[in-house]
């Protein structure tokens, strides 16, 4: 069985590229949450606040993968309005019961990570292993490594457990 995947939605890269480079430190699999739906332009920036903001659900196309195949999930999403994004919801209701251990991160532009793993939490129904929150500015002069590595390694030692 493979140990760990990484399951994260991104619109606009940042938690993408979190994603990628914890998958790679974790030897871990990367599936990415996708919609049918495009969240282009304003129409989409105000579609995506207006979700976040009510707590609403997203339609999600059906993973690729089943998460229950693993012993981790590392679940990312991009903070909206203080809240996870919508797709994420959508994610954990829809897999809540195909979830192995969790552990969370995110991405943000400058606050909001706490009231965003106490939702997934609630969602997933367990406590994480782990957090990580990762500012879109370490993204992108890519001196998240510090933080990254914290993590990768809680996660690497449990993963050994
Ligand atoms: C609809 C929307 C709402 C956002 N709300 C917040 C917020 O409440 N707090 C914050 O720090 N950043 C907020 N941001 C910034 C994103 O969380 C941040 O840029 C994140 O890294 C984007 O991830 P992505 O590139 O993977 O989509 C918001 C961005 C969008 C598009």
């Amino acid at each position: 069985m493979v140990p760990a995947i990484v399951i994260y939605y991104s619109l606009t890269g940042n938690t993408r590229q979190v994603a990628r480079v914890l998958a790679e430190r974790l030897s871990a699999d990367i599936q990415e949450i996708t919609e049918p739906t495009s969240r282009q332009g304003l129409k989409g920036l105000f579609r995506s606040i207006w979700q976040a903001r009510g707590k609403r659900l997203a339609p999600i196309l059906p993973l690729a993968v089943d998460p229950s195949r693993y012993r981790l999930a590392i679940i990312g999403t991009p903070v909206w309005a203080f809240s996870m994004a919508s797709p994420v919801r959508s994610f954990l209701v829809d897999y809540r019961e195909k979830l192995p251990r969790v552990a969370f991160f995110c991405t943000l532009r400058s606050s909001g990570s706490a009231s965003v793993f106490q939702e997934m939490e609630q969602a997933a129904g367990q406590k994480p292993l782990a957090c990580l929150t990762v500012k879109d500015r370490e993204v992108t002069s890519n001196s998240f490594t510090e933080a990254t590595e914290k993590f990768a390694v809680a996660l690497l030692t449990w993963l050994k457990g």
